[in-house]
């Protein structure tokens, strides 16, 4: 198995897995709200291969938490292709992207999804206790993970994707 950066002839391939997945109406979940408009980050997007084969991937999106506009990623999609489940793409994928995330400076990570797959990489629904998503899920789903310990400390409020032009205002504010 191999983890490598999304190539751009991986996105076709990666389009049929994410509806094969999650369906065709994906998109209609609130957290495409926070990606509608705003590319997902190529620094944080894997693909797992096997013998040159794509079995898996893993993007992430930038997003904006607050009035303090903090700066965090939202984990997903991550998809792993059904004929190959069980065998280790969707953790690998996870721990490589969760480390690179770190090691970029990323602080705090965010997703939606089962809290059972999740909580063995560090992601609860107490760190995500203060946080709001624009759009109903399900409470228990919703989960965050401090890349640094203490990086949601005093954050709180409605989290809002992250423009390419409210990430220069933010940047030119702290600047
Ligand atoms: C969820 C998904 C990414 C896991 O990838 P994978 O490569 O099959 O998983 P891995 O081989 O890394 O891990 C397998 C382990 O995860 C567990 N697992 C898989 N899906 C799970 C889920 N939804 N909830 C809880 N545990 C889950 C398996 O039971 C297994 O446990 P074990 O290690 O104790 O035997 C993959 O099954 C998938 O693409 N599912 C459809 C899309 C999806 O649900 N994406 C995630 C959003 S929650």
């Amino acid at each position: 198995m191999q983890i490598v950066h999304e190539r751009p002839t991986d996105a076709a391939l990666i389009e049929t897995l994410l509806n094969d997945a999650f369906g065709p109406g994906r998109s209609a979940k609130t957290v495409y709200k926070l990606r509608e408009g705003v590319a997902h980050d190529p620094a944080l997007a894997f693909v797992a291969l096997e013998d040159g084969a794509l079995r898996g991937s893993i993007r992430y999106w930038p997003i904006l938490i607050g009035a303090g506009q903090t700066p965090a990623v939202l984990l997903g999609p991550l998809a792993v292709d059904p004929a190959h489940k069980g065998r280790g793409f969707g953790k690998a994928l996870m721990r490589h992207s969760l480390a690179h995330a770190a090691s970029l400076g990323h602080r705090i990570v965010v997703l939606v999804g089962d809290p059972e797959y999740y909580n063995p990489f560090g992601f609860t629904r107490e760190k995500a206790l203060d946080l709001a998503l624009p759009g109903p899920v399900e409470e228990r789903r919703f989960l965050a993970l401090e890349l640094v310990s203490g990086a949601l400390d005093g954050v709180t409020g409605m989290i809002q994707p992250s423009h390419p032009q409210t990430r220069r205002l933010v940047r030119r504010r702290a600047a």
